[in-house]
């Protein structure tokens, strides 16, 4: 992508919130308390969530890890004084935390867009997360699943959409083990955006006959879901 694209991509989500990370605040308000928690936020790119999450739970301490050095630029540049914020440049899958290092471990729009299978980023999670993971994807609510690798030949630019199925979702977790629940909820958004005067990728909406948005971005729907995995204290059967 060129360069001054990807850091107006990073940039806009500082500007003003985006409605998917309202949404996933309020998905998590209901859920997690703003007590002195630590997250590990994977795959954080420019650090937006993280900016606009510790404005809404102030006593949560953050640490954003990528790969993408770019990125990491950007989220160190605009969250450089925020008290309990770090970066890193770390490859989640090469990464060496204790078991156990967080309460909870995020990821945000990450495993719907990495070439490996979300398991592998389910049972690293489950060990280092002490209370449970959150993350948001893209998700079937059934057996079906799609992959798209997408091109922008103009802007030299390519990406993987991966919507998952949230029954085979479910599966890998019985199998991963542990004591574990789920919640989930679909993303709707609630604004129109405007549709692009020529095929691009990022967000526009259609209304759709009930009133409804369809999220699209080029030629692929996008259903977004917030997923929450709790892990259940087998001592005193609480999770909190
Ligand atoms: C679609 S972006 C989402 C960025 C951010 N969470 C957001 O919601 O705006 C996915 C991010 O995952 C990062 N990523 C991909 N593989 C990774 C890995 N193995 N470890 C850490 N980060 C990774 C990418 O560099 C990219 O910044």
């Amino acid at each position: 992508m060129k360069k001054d694209l990807y850091f107006e991509y990073h940039l806009r989500q500082y500007k003003s919130m985006y409605r998917s990370t309202f949404s996933l605040i309020n998905f998590l308000k209901k859920r997690i308390p703003d007590k002195p928690y630590y997250i590990l936020d994977v795959g954080c790119g420019g650090g937006a969530n993280i900016y606009w999450l510790k404005k809404h739970f102030p006593r949560w301490r953050f640490l954003g890890i990528d790969i993408d050095r770019e990125a990491l630029k950007i989220a160190n540049k605009m969250q450089k004084r925020i008290e309990g914020v770090e970066f890193q440049e770390i490859n989640f899958l090469k990464s060496h935390f204790k078991k156990k290092s967080f309460d909870y471990v995020f990821a945000i729009q990450f495993i719907s867009s990495v070439d490996f299978d979300f398991p592998i980023f389910l049972k690293k999670a489950l060990t280092l997360a002490k209370k449970g993971i959150f993350l948001t994807s893209l998700f079937s609510e059934g057996w079906l699943e799609q992959y798209t690798t997408a091109y922008d030949i103009k802007e030299n630019w390519k990406g993987v959409y991966k919507i998952y199925s949230l029954e085979r979702f479910k599966e890998a977790l019985r199998k991963i083990g542990g004591n574990v629940s789920l919640e989930y909820e679909r993303f709707n958004i609630d604004i129109d955006l405007p549709k692009p005067s020529e095929p691009k990728f990022g967000t526009y909406t259609e209304k759709t006959k009930n009133g409804k948005r369809l999220q699209i971005s080029g030629y692929m729907l996008m259903p977004w879901y917030n997923i929450l995995v709790k892990i259940i204290d087998e001592k005193n059967k609480n999770w909190q």
